[in-house]
């Protein structure tokens, strides 16, 4: 299955030129990159990125999307919108959200319902914080994200995030990461059947140039959700051009 290497901008002051910016250089280096890229702007930059993209390999996705198609809510943006935007994957679930914004499963599951009825890939984001992991319950927190956070029809991709490995600049060991990929790996097959073989799990936290091969190096790790080093289109492609030294 092809890599993805996904950029997870979140609410950064890029700046619209800056974005802008960005997004020409990771589109101009995509050239050379042999696998999947993906970029997930914040909302006000989708359509503007959007049209620097357009008719190239790299792919645009959101950050979150609400459950309902439409109506009375005020802030939130559907994924029809998303998708009407330019977007075709959507990030669900991230810990910012779970924590920041107390999402549950049952709010992630149907958002990724609905953004399955728009058309929209869903990338749902699994996790668990330091104290779980101390305590050796990192295989039943993501258990139990995996198995209430979407339906037995979900077609998506998954990223295994550990909270404390987000933006701290630490990672857990290559054997870690292999042994939850592989418990995730045969949650979906339990789960999905045979289709759960063919889904996308992502690698995200701290992810950078200098620890990419290893990590994509890895069994199971089909890819990479990058926040801080998607910034720099340089740390970005290098990320990218590590899936061939992986
Ligand atoms: P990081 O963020 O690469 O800055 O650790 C990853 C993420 O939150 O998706």
């Amino acid at each position: 299955m092809r890599t993805l290497i996904a950029g997870n901008w979140k609410m950064n002051a890029l700046g619209g030129a800056g974005a802008l910016a960005l997004a020409r250089t990771v589109r101009e280096g995509a050239a050379e990159i042999f696998c999947d890229l993906l970029v997930c702007p914040a909302y006000p930059q989708l359509v503007p990125v959007a049209s620097v993209l357009a008719g190239s390999a790299v792919a645009l996705g959101a950050q979150d999307c609400h459950p309902e198609a439409e109506g009375p809510f005020t802030g939130d943006v559907s994924a029809l919108m998303l998708a009407e935007a330019g977007a075709s994957y959507v990030i669900l679930g991230h810990s910012e959200r779970r924590l920041g914004h107390g999402e549950s499963d049952e709010l992630v599951r149907a958002k990724v319902a609905a953004a399955a009825a728009a058309g929209l890939t869903p990338i749902v984001c699994v996790g668990e914080t330091e104290a779980e992991r101390l305590a050796g319950r990192a295989e039943e927190v993501v258990g139990h994200q995996l198995s209430a956070s979407f339906g037995a029809d979900f077609a998506g991709v998954i990223a295994y995030e550990p909270v404390w490995a987000i933006g701290s600049g630490r990672t857990p060991s290559s054997t870690d990461v292999a042994a939850i990929h592989g418990f995730i790996r045969r949650m979906l097959l339990d789960r999905l059947g045979a289709r759960g073989a063919g889904l996308r799990l992502l690698y995200g936290g701290s992810v950078k140039p200098q620890n990419a091969a290893e990590l994509l190096a890895l069994s199971e790790v089909n890819g990479a959700l990058v926040g801080g080093a998607s910034l720099k289109a340089a740390d970005f492609l290098a990320i990218a051009r590590a899936v061939l030294r992986a």
